[in-house]
């Protein structure tokens, strides 16, 4: 039986590993209504969720709740489509699961996709923008707490959370399938409410460009595991009080879908240039 998260993200992993002979070392997240892109991949097996030992169960319309083991370009990825959020309930531990099964599958470099509200006001609805940067405004950490050394140290630098180098890497894959990344930092707020006008106000003297409401933990968690992390949202809104409209999940998933296929197209470009 297995009692610490290192023991049950390794039954996990070891599922999974039985599950597919592929051994991928890029692992991508994809957000709200950006699930799609987990239909491109070639040689693809996709193990529900609910089959994976231990794995968390998402409840958020959008999100389909898979894991899809295939290839991109021939290069070997693990995707995950749909993820769990702290608003739905769940312990940090839970939302971080599979990106820590992912690392333990030997996964080293991770793609983090999101849906987020544009607070800078440069940005455009439907616009991709790789996360420069985050501020966690979220409350949690999914390494407060419990101290599993397997994992990686307590305390660990973060002064690059999200690699410069994968990021270099996404503004080619972009150029070359002739559209623009635009770069901004991240604020992670637990939701699931939107903002007030007045926070968002405040996000922006802050320093923030987007908000959101996952991946900051995840990326904790995966730079503890020493793994790579790009980070890339898409503007499905202007945030509140920056444009007229007011906010609504059935907004974030609609620009999502728009979106996906040109997510989907600067993937195809990136997972090559990242490696196998
Ligand atoms: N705020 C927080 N999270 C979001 C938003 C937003 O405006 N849009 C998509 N996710």
């Amino acid at each position: 039986m297995e009692n610490t998260l290192f023991e049950k993200t390794g039954a996990a992993a070891e599922f999974i590993a039985e599950w597919s002979e592929l051994r991928p070392q890029i692992g991508i997240v994809l957000g709200s209504g950006l699930g799609a892109v987990a239909g491109q991949l070639k040689n693809a097996t996709a193990i529900p969720f609910a089959e994976i030992p231990y794995f968390p169960q998402s409840t958020v319309p959008g999100h389909s709740g898979r894991l899809v083991i295939g290839t991109i370009q021939t290069v070997p990825v693990a995707v995950m489509q749909g993820r769990v959020h702290a608003y739905e309930g769940y312990s940090s531990d839970e939302v971080t699961f599979p990106v820590r099964v992912l690392g333990r599958l030997g996964v080293r470099r991770l793609v983090l996709t999101n849906a987020a509200g544009g607070i800078n006001p440069a940005l455009r609805q439907g616009q991709l923008v790789l996360i420069a940067d985050h501020i966690n405004l979220s409350g949690r950490n999914p390494v407060a707490g419990q101290q599993e050394e397997q994992f990686g140290p307590r305390f660990f630098d973060m002064s690059e959370a999200y690699s410069a180098r994968l990021r270099r890497l996404a503004q080619e894959a972009g150029r070359s399938a002739k559209f623009e990344l635009a770069e901004g930092v991240y604020i992670s707020v637990l939701g699931p409410s939107f903002e007030t006008p007045a926070e968002i106000r405040a996000f922006r003297a802050m320093g923030a460009d987007l908000v959101g409401m996952s991946t900051v933990q995840e990326t904790i968690a995966a730079r503890q595991m020493g793994i790579e992390v790009l980070g890339i949202s898409c503007v499905t809104n202007m945030a509140a009080g920056i444009g007229k409209e007011p906010l609504s999940h059935e907004e974030v998933i609609e620009t999502g879908r728009a979106v996906e296929r040109q997510l989907a197209g600067l993937l195809d470009r990136l997972v090559p240039l990242m490696g196998g």
